[in-house]
């Protein structure tokens, strides 16, 4: 017998999240660092939240209002068969949680979201790391990860920290190389600032089979992080899993009203992608020119490696950012230790950063 209460198997090598830095510190700072959308949430979103404050002594509806009919409309879906979450990440915690027993295994590629880990860890099974190739998920490779275990592959697409994505066609070569029995966790979180035309979310996946779940947030071109919303659009049989799983009021009655504003300016989410192309090029471009070498991002964000010479690194950067108020991400805890990510960020921010990482690259 334990002299204290123990938790389960796996829990404690979970390292915990550790999210960007800049956030809540003092003074004028530029937070590149979280994959937050440039612009700012819809004006529209942030008069419904203020609205939201007269209903706040009751209960929030626990099927979420006109949320799920209104993200189904958006996006030609069934009602139905989406369920909301706060976050992504709770739906995606969820899924594990449901699907994943003790000695499982679930697989995500070599530079997969983090969550992807640390949620497979938390039901005491094991997180399978597929090789990708080019900082790309690699569909053989996935495939060749598969064993009698394998219970979930997640795959985030685009992916955070890389920003890349691969095509449809290949996302439904990986579906087709998987046993009926394994769920496919498309996590499209990004999917709206993809322009390739090759690119699909996976939610015709979703409605052709059982075993595909496709999840989306308001965090990014909703800008909504704060609230915490995210949706996923399941097969029936998953989404009766999810609600029998979730808490029955997961969602505040601000959020699902902020949610329902930001869905209905379109014209927002227009702006917000517009900014970020033409930012996401420049950047690339810049980057690329100050000798960097950049993977080629669908995302709002860019990964770029730095030199290995003393002086020039990923972390000497870093800090000499830091000290100008300027935060990118460090992704080490993704093995990329030489490597910052920089957020699409507001056009002063792009600016400013850009000018520091010219001076770091420029110093003697
Ligand atoms: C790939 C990916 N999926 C999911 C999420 C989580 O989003 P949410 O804020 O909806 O929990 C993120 C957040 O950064 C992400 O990068």
């Amino acid at each position: 017998m334990s002299a204290r209460p123990e938790p389960g198997p796996g829990i404690l090598e979970i390292r915990p999240y550790v999210g960007g830095k800049g956030g809540h510190l003092p003074g004028r700072v530029h937070k590149l660092s979280s994959n937050e959308s440039a612009l700012g949430p819809s004006p529209a979103a942030l008069e419904a939240y203020a609205r939201a404050a007269a209903t706040l002594s009751v209960y929030p509806d626990g099927g979420y209002g006109g949320l799920r009919p209104a993200i189904a409309e958006r996006h030609g879906l069934d009602a139905g068969r989406i369920v909301c979450g706060a976050g992504s990440d709770e739906i995606l915690a969820h899924l594990a949680h449901a699907y994943l027993r003790p000695g499982d295994e679930a697989i995500h590629s070599a530079h997969g979201f983090t969550i992807y880990r640390l949620i497979t860890l938390a039901e005491g099974a094991s997180a399978i790391a597929a090789p990708e190739r080019n900082l790309t998920s690699d569909v053989d490779a996935i495939l060749a990860s598969v064993s009698p275990l394998t219970r979930i592959v997640f795959i985030a697409n685009p992916n955070n920290p890389t920003g890349t994505y691969i095509p449809g066609a290949e996302l439904r070569r990986l579906h087709a190389g998987l046993r009926p029995d394994i769920l496919l966790v498309i996590d499209a979180a990004y999917g709206e600032y993809v322009e390739a035309s090759d690119y699909e979310t996976g939610a015709s996946l979703v409605a052709s089979s059982e075993n595909v779940v496709m999840t989306r947030t308001f965090s990014k071109v909703h800008a909504l992080a704060a609230l915490r919303l995210g949706w996923a659009f399941c097969p029936a049989h998953i989404a009766d899993v999810v609600n029998r799983l979730r808490l029955p009021f997961n969602l505040t009655t601000p959020t699902i009203e902020a949610g329902i504003a930001a869905l209905g300016d379109v014209a927002h989410v227009e702006a917000s992608l517009a900014h970020n192309a033409v930012w996401r090029a420049r950047i690339t471009e810049e980057l690329s020119g100050l000798g960097l070498e950049v993977t080629p991002s669908a995302a709002n964000f860019v990964l770029a490696k730095f030199p290995s010479e003393p002086g020039r690194t990923a972390s000497e950067a870093d800090a000499f950012l830091n000290q100008r108020g300027i935060y990118l991400r460090r992704v080490t805890d993704y093995g990329l230790d030489n490597h910052l990510r920089m957020t699409v960020a507001s056009e002063d921010a792009n600016r400013e950063a850009l000018a520091a990482l010219r001076a770091f690259l420029a110093a003697p």
